[in-house]
């Protein structure tokens, strides 16, 4: 027996699609369910209008086949026509085919106005539904993998595998962590500075990954208000709120089968944090404004450059949900913690941008060097790439010099602050925690510890 199908089912490849029979005759959807059964289709099945409703509602189907005429009215086909209508409104993309009686083709007209996408008269002939419903699950499908490409090209870059220039000792935990977790589906969460890499290494664990040939999907936490962010993440449906004219698919969804990549995941606020937190445990949610549950499988990396632990000491992040997320956790070493890391990444940075600009450079002086190496590089492996962009375009002969990089060593740098006067220090700490917070004040005093008064007072102090 078990040999028999597998050879059958070389021989006639079986249909792959979920339809939806709808008929108040018993006799009819049992035809047709064995019908659609034999030609390898699933199917289920409902005697009314309302049932189709609900069955659309909660699952997805490929193609729903109705006839028109139900027990309440049997000729007019009214109520038949309504439901069309309905279900346009649930889903548009969902074709549907409806059987009407023989000889009321005005009915059938009307359907197709109504969204239909094709009909067949009862009693219907076999061969002619089957390859109606062949052609709409098939267009069906396709307009749904259109849909999600279309959605897809939209929010991706196609990057390949990206450069990790880590040559460091204190680069050799991520490298070797990397290479460990990398094929495996575990989560990863990436904490560390501002511009230490973490998108870098997020991008790398992608492309080490299974899924690798599918794009990975970016979210960004920090850069949406919170409805819009739910919506981002987990779509909506058309109506769920003012500016929803159509259905859009969430970035989980898009995401399904691969990986997705929340950044900024500390900025997630807390009642989405329950949201996010159901989805890493079940695989389930629903887009908004709508009930229906869907299933996602998706490999979560998530970024940080907050102190989640601390996080969650004050309550602003559950626990249960950064349990979730750091399955294994890479944490990357500031650039001063890894200055071995600095000329490789100079000279890289310097290839690239001479290139772009069309200059024809070299390398760099050795007191450039010196004073890259000696810079304290708060902005890290950004803010190099920053100076290097800004030292090609300003450099004249071969190589780059010293005061083309524009770096204030000593100054600014924190890393001569057993220099600096503790007024100096307060100072400047002030201003990068307001311009890490794009001069949100509530933001920056909270950072720094201070209350809103304390730090317009400082504010005031050092004229900033
Ligand atoms: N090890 C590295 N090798 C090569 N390029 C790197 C490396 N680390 C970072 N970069 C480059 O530095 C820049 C900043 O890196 P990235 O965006 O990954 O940092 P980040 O930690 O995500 O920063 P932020 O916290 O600001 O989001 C990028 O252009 C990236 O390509
Ligand atoms: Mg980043």
């Amino acid at each position: 027996m078990v040999r028999w199908s597998r050879v059958h089912a070389h021989m006639t490849t079986p249909q792959t699609g979920r339809i939806l029979i709808a008929d108040d005759q018993a006799n009819v959807l049992e035809a047709l369910r064995l019908l659609l059964k034999g030609e390898g289709y699933q199917t289920e099945s409902t005697g009314s209008p309302e049932g189709i409703v609900t069955a659309v509602k909660s699952k997805d189907f490929d193609l729903v086949l109705t006839d028109l005429n139900f027990a309440r009215d049997t000729t007019s086909g009214q109520e038949g026509l309504d439901t069309l209508t309905r279900l346009q409104a649930i889903d548009s993309a969902l074709p549907v085919v409806v059987m009407t009686a023989w000889g009321s083709v005005g009915l059938a007209v009307e359907a197709m106005r109504r969204g239909a996408r094709d009909f067949i008269e009862k009693p219907w002939d076999n061969t002619r539904l089957l390859a109606i419903l062949r052609t709409q699950v098939e267009l069906s499908h396709a307009l749904r993998e259109g849909q999600r490409l279309e959605a897809e090209n939209r929010l991706l870059r196609t990057e390949g595998r990206p450069t990790l220039i880590a040559e460091s000792p204190a680069m050799r935990p991520v490298l070797d962590l990397l290479g460990r977790v990398g094929p495996s589906d575990a989560n990863v969460l990436i904490t560390g500075e501002h511009g230490t890499g973490k998108e870098v290494v997020a991008r790398s664990l992608h492309a080490l990954s299974e899924q690798a040939s599918r794009p990975m999907v970016t979210v960004n936490a920090g850069g949406f208000s919170e409805g819009v962010f739910e919506s981002e993440l987990f779509g909506h449906v058309k109506g769920a709120f003012t500016d929803a004219k159509t259905d859009r698919v969430g970035r989980f969804e898009l995401a399904d089968g691969g990986t997705l990549f929340l950044d900024e995941i500390a900025n997630v606020p807390l009642n989405l944090q329950a949201k996010l937190l159901r989805v890493l445990e079940t695989g389930e949610l629903e887009r908004v404004g709508s009930s229906k549950t869907r299933r996602v499988d998706v490999r979560v990396l998530s970024a940080t450059n907050a102190d989640v632990a601390q996080e969650v000491q004050t309550g602003r992040f559950r626990e249960d949900l950064l349990f979730r997320l750091n399955t294994i956790e890479i944490h990357l070493p500031a650039l001063r913690e890894r200055r071995e890391d600095l000329p490789l990444l100079a000279n890289y940075f310097l290839r690239q941008f001479a290139q772009r600009y069309r200059k024809r450079l070299t390398g760099f002086e050795s007191a450039a060097m010196q004073t890259l190496l000696e810079y304290a590089w708060p902005g890290n492996v950004r803010e190099l790439e920053h100076a290097v962009e800004r030292a090609v375009l300003m450099a004249q002969g071969e190589l780059v010099r010293s005061s083309d990089l524009g770096l204030r060593v000593g100054r600014e740098g924190a890393g001569r602050i057993d220099e600096m006067s503790l007024e100096d220090v307060e100072s400047l700490l002030i201003k990068k925690a307001l311009a890490r917070h794009e001069g949100n004040v509530s933001a920056a005093a909270d950072t720094l510890g201070l209350s809103r008064s304390a730090l317009y007072r400082r504010l005031r102090k050092y004229g900033l």
